[in-house]
């Protein structure tokens, strides 16, 4: 770095480094070295730098070097130039680093001079130190605002370089993050604000491996004549000739780094600036913290969404291997015409896995039509489904068709199909035979083109056996049957289904809700759910609708240990769950008690003594003898 030793005619002397490509001189204040000497104009010479050499020229004063008169003179060390009464000596060697206000005390800030501000070139043009600070406080505020409601991580990269080389008057710079453990180049910038590609390629980096290795901001001011670094890649690869380099930390952990470079020699970093650079770091460490965070929580959200995505089916929600199971049924039914009869408790979905079926059937586009045979008066129903002719009977003001012929091209569902009447079952066992219905009062028949899905919470095989359900009729609709599991044998589905209703109701009555406590969910675990999923919408709506706070407990859910099942003796505990397990195997070999047995690996006698004993318990009457056959 070049310097002058500046002599006035008052005989005060002081020198003053060459850091600008151009430094003027003359007697004006507004000149980079203002001269104290009445026979020097205003504006007197300039000093210029092309990089290799110093050339003083003339802005209107005359001059001699080394006592001759010269226009323009290129400088070596040692050389004298006279302007007026002022002596000038240049040296290419550094000026020694004396804050100069001390020298000329009269100045106060601003301190517009490059010379005079020599402890902190690069920012030479901005305010004195203490208006220096307050904009780049300013500046550091107004970044942070801009940035901190924004998660793109990108772009706050981009933006924190940006503002890095422009605080620190870098020519360029880079972000590198740790990933695994490696450093990465997350961003590479110049100061036009573009992309240097391929800026470092291989990380092997001796500037940025001191600095994560020590994780203490380094300077390197003269990075090409520094023993220690002058083979750096970085210095190398981006041609500079300062450098400054510091850790990017969180919570006392390095995760990246921040490294700006100068190639312009005159403007060469110093210890201020290293200060900037580092308070900036800390600032874009909470930014990046912040948007990394919130870009996780997007994934963990993605993530949870995707995984409620594959626990449900269409609208179903549930991925038990209970109900897994019925949806690859569903899989193979949907595209055929055969007959489907679904079981299983009130509330444990029928009417939807119903409606689920028609949806991806060929039948998509055609109607769905629901009757409910236990909610239709008996003497109505037959008009219902059939419809009737003008004057029928008694009201029948206009011919009107039914159900049957509402669901042309679509699917007719029969809810509730085991509160049918006998002599109705009979009519509708030939209309579903036949494709033919008979409107009542009419003996003309009208060909449906239908498909039959019927659903009941009632076991048809024990009404056939009872003469109230038609046993021809229960064969017609059973073609094949979908049983769904009750709510209590769905596993971890109950909280799925929770959380699903949870969030489904806490958006739609905007509440504070947003899960369970961990009691909350071992109670809805525990408890038996006779009303299934219906009594568990419910409950969870009613909490929802009242909570004041965001995770719901059992007793929001009405969960109180009363409700849960009662704790019974481990031998009662394992009839209870005998007979059920029995009756889940019957149900899946569709009542057929050999294969159930077969299956069970017992005598077929305890299959049909079990259902004796189901038939006494339900009508009071005499138990079976116990032949002390034992099951499990
Ligand atoms: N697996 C499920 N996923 C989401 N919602 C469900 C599920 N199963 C049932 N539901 C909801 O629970 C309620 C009861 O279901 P649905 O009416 O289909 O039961 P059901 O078996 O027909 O009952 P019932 O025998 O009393 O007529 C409905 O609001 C339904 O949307
Ligand atoms: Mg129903």
């Amino acid at each position: 770095m070049a310097s002058l030793t500046v002599r006035t005619p008052d005989g005060k002397v002081r020198t003053v480094s060459l850091l600008k490509r151009i430094t003027s001189l003359g007697r004006g204040s507004d000149n980079d070295v203002p001269l104290e000497d009445a026979n020097v104009p205003a504006s007197a010479l300039h000093v210029t730098f092309d990089g290799t050499r110093y050339e003083v020229g003339s802005l209107g004063a005359t001059f001699h070097v080394n006592g001759k008169r010269r226009d323009n003179h290129a400088l070596s060390t040692g050389d004298v130039v006279k302007v007026g009464g002022t002596e000038l000596t240049f040296s290419r060697e550094d000026a020694p680093r004396e804050p100069v206000r001390r020298e000329v005390p009269e100045r106060e800030v601003p301190l517009p001079s490059a010379a005079t501000a020599s402890s902190d070139s690069h920012t030479a043009e901005l305010p004195g130190v203490v208006g220096r600070e307050l904009v780049l406080l300013k500046r550091l505020t107004a970044f942070s605002e801009r940035l901190f409601g924004s998660y793109d991580v990108d772009r706050i990269l981009e933006s924190l370089l940006d503002e890095a080389i422009e605080v620190t008057r870098a020519d360029k710079g880079f972000l590198i993050l740790m990933e695994s453990g490696e450093p990465r180049v997350k961003a590479a910038r110049n100061v036009a604000r573009e992309n240097i590609e391929d800026a470092v390629e291989k990380l092997s980096d001796s500037i940025i491996a001191k600095v994560v290795k020590d994780q203490k901001a380094i300077i390197v001011a003269d990075a090409l004549d520094a023993p220690e670094f002058k083979a750096s890649e970085s210095v190398v690869n981006l041609k500079v000739h300062s450098v400054m380099c510091v850790p990017v930390m969180h919570k006392g952990d390095l995760f990246g780094v921040l490294y700006v470079g100068n190639d312009r020699l005159v403007n060469r970093f110093e210890p201020k600036s290293l200060d900037m650079l580092t308070v900036f770091a800390a600032q874009a460490s909470l930014l990046l913290q912040n948007a990394l965070l919130v870009n996780d929580l997007k994934l963990d959200n993605t993530e949870l969404r995707r995984k409620l995505e594959d626990q449900r089916y269409g609208d179903i929600v549930g991925a038990c291997q209970g109900m897994r199971d019925v949806y690859k049924r569903i899989d193979k039914i949907a595209p055929t015409d055969i007959s489907v009869l679904i079981t299983g408790e009130t509330g444990t979905g029928k009417e939807l896995i119903a409606r689920e079926i028609h949806r991806r059937s060929p039948r998509t586009k055609g109607p769905f039509i629901t009757v409910n045979c236990g909610a239709i008066p008996e003497n109505l129903l037959e008009s219902e489904l059939f419809g009737h002719a003008k004057g029928a009977f008694t009201g029948a003001v206009a011919t009107r068709p039914g159900k049957f012929q509402a669901a042309i091209g679509g699917t007719l569902f029969l809810d509730e199909i085991g509160e049918m009447p006998l002599q109705l079952q009979v009519k509708l066992l030939r209309a579903l035979q036949d494709k033919v219905v008979y409107k009542v009062g009419e003996n003309r028949g009208e060909p449906v083109d239908i498909r039959v899905v019927a659903a009941t919470n009632k076991i048809l095989e024990e009404e056939v056996k009872r003469n109230t359900f038609r046993e021809d009729l229960y064969y017609r609709l059973n073609v094949v049957t979908v049983k769904l599991p009750p709510l209590r044998e769905r596993g971890e589905d109950v909280i799925v289904l929770g959380r699903f209703f949870l969030q489904k109701y806490a958006r739609e009555f905007n509440s504070k809700a947003r899960g369970f406590t961990p009691a909350a969910a071992v109670s809805m675990k525990k408890y038996g759910w006779p009303g299934n999923i219906r009594e568990l919408e419910n409950r969870l709506k009613k909490a929802v609708v009242l909570a004041d706070k965001p995770l719901l407990g059992a007793d929001d859910l009405d969960l109180k240990p009363e409700n849960l099942e009662p704790i019974m003796p481990l031998l009662q505990a394992k009839e209870e769950f005998q007979k059920r397990y029995i009756n889940e195997v019957l149900a899946r070999n569709n009542g057929n008690r050999t294969k159930t047995a077969k299956d069970l690996g017992v005598d077929p006698r305890t299959i049909f003594r079990h259902l004796e004993k189901l038939e006494a318990e339900k009508t009071g009457g005499p138990l079976p003898p116990d032949d002390n056959e034992e099951l499990l």
